[in-house]
């Protein structure tokens, strides 16, 4: 599929200047690859994957799944599996049910990485790491206040428009406050103007596309509202629709592994720069759960051609990883408007890290040959990441892991 010359209008105002953090962790980097080595023997790490809520004994009374459910275990799989072939003697796969403190214990893990939405109810992305922080067992992942906000479209819309990123004009609707009625609702007035469509409806906690729907203009409104809200029974988002091309990129920590050599970068790594592929009838990326993510879904942004918006995804990845302090891996999700200005979806605060086969792959590993990165590299990275953001920031909650380093 041939890339084209991105239209990207400059917003320099919005998006300078650049936001670039100073060193948060000092030391030799050496010193990280022999704490590594020894870890890679004597860590015990569990590989979390969403529960399902109709095994038994996973959950006391079974509820609403406000967000999609997907168990992501063949995700977990292929991180285990390059978590083995790194060198981690000791990774097992557990599911995130009420049975995954007992489980911990009993296996004795000393890390557990987070790769489940949850297992049901509201804000589930928060459940696990809300669990192991009272277990005090570290993880691989978003703390809980930060993978709530993330997986909230709203409250991380509300974040950016602190921040000063470009977002669609939003807002939310519950039917609890009565029937949805655009035109006389002084907030969507307000909100959205002279615009009169056509808009987006989607939850404000989903995946995959799953209950996105393109509306027209606002008399369908009300209707499409009621549709989401029945699909989740949560609070639904309305926001403006961007007819121009879609991009992502994705956002890590400051150690990156290449070739299995490890770097401890200035600023957050930046990568996976891509623009989707969408087809002229395809108002909304098609689910990846009805098409898999595959090469002619994906085009790798060109350091020449695509100058101006790579630059411009850059700064935006940049600045949102510092000013909202993460400490994980995110995946952003952007669209430009028929002027080609650039505004920010949203955030995916646990990126499909799926291996790449022949098949099909993940829209976080395309970039990975280009850069010099296998996936072992993209996941020991991530590791390595964590164990020396705790290392040097969390000494008093991981005792445990600093004994297996004596
Ligand atoms: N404001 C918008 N304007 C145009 N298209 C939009 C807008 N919001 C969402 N979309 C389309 O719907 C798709 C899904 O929306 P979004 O990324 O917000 O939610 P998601 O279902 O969580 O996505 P993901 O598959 O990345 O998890 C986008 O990839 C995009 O194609
Ligand atoms: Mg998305």
């Amino acid at each position: 599929m041939p890339t084209q010359q991105a239209q990207v209008a400059v917003d320099k105002p919005a998006l300078s200047p650049k936001h670039s953090s100073p060193p948060r962790r000092g030391g030799r980097v050496e010193e990280l690859e022999l704490q590594l080595d020894r870890l890679r023997a004597r860590m015990r790490i569990a590989v979390v994957y969403g529960g399902d809520k109709s095994a038994d004994g996973s959950v006391i009374h079974q509820t609403r799944n406000p967000r999609s459910w997907k168990s992501y275990k063949a995700v977990a799989e292929d991180i285990a599996g390059a978590l083995e072939r790194l060198g981690f003697q000791h990774v097992i796969l557990v599911p995130d049910d009420m049975r995954l403190a007992t489980a911990l214990a009993e296996e004795n893990i000393h890390l557990a990485w987070l790769n489940t939405g949850g297992v049901q109810g509201y804000n589930p992305m928060s459940h696990a790491p809300a669990m192991l922080e009272m277990l005090g067992i570290p993880y691989v992942g978003h703390d809980p206040l930060i993978a709530g906000t993330l997986d909230n479209k709203h409250i991380f819309k509300q974040e950016l428009l602190y921040l000063g990123i470009p977002t669609a004009p939003f807002i939310t609707w519950h039917p609890a406050r009565g029937p949805f009625r655009p035109k006389v609702n002084s907030r969507f007035l307000q909100t959205f103007k002279d615009h009169w469509g056509p808009y987006i409806v989607k939850p404000v906690s989903g995946r995959a596309s799953l209950h996105v729907h393109y509306v027209e203009n606002e008399c369908d409104l009300p209707e499409t509202v009621e549709r989401v809200y029945e699909a989740t029974e949560n609070h639904v988002l309305i926001e403006t629709y961007l007819a121009g091309r879609e991009y992502c990129v994705g956002v890590g920590g400051m150690v990156v592994s290449k070739n299995r050599k490890m770097a401890r970068r200035r600023d957050p790594f930046v990568f996976a720069e891509i623009e989707r592929a969408i087809g002229p009838d395809e108002k909304i990326f098609t689910s990846m759960d009805v098409k898999p993510i595959t090469s002619d879904r994906v085009m790798v942004l060109d350091d020449k051609k695509d100058e101006i918006v790579l630059e411009q995804l850059h700064d935006l990845a940049r600045k949102v990883a510092v000013e909202m302090n993460l400490e994980s891996l995110v995946r952003l999700d952007l669209r430009s408007d028929s002027n080609g200005r650039l505004f920010v979806l949203e955030a995916n605060p646990k990126p499909d890290l799926k291996q790449p086969c022949e098949k099909s792959t993940s829209l976080i590993c395309t970039t990975l040959p280009k850069i010099g990165m296998d996936y072992e590299d993209l996941i020991l990275s991530v590791l390595a990441d964590r164990i020396d953001l705790l290392l040097s920031q969390r000494r008093g909650s991981v005792s445990h892991l600093m004994a297996l380093l004596d």
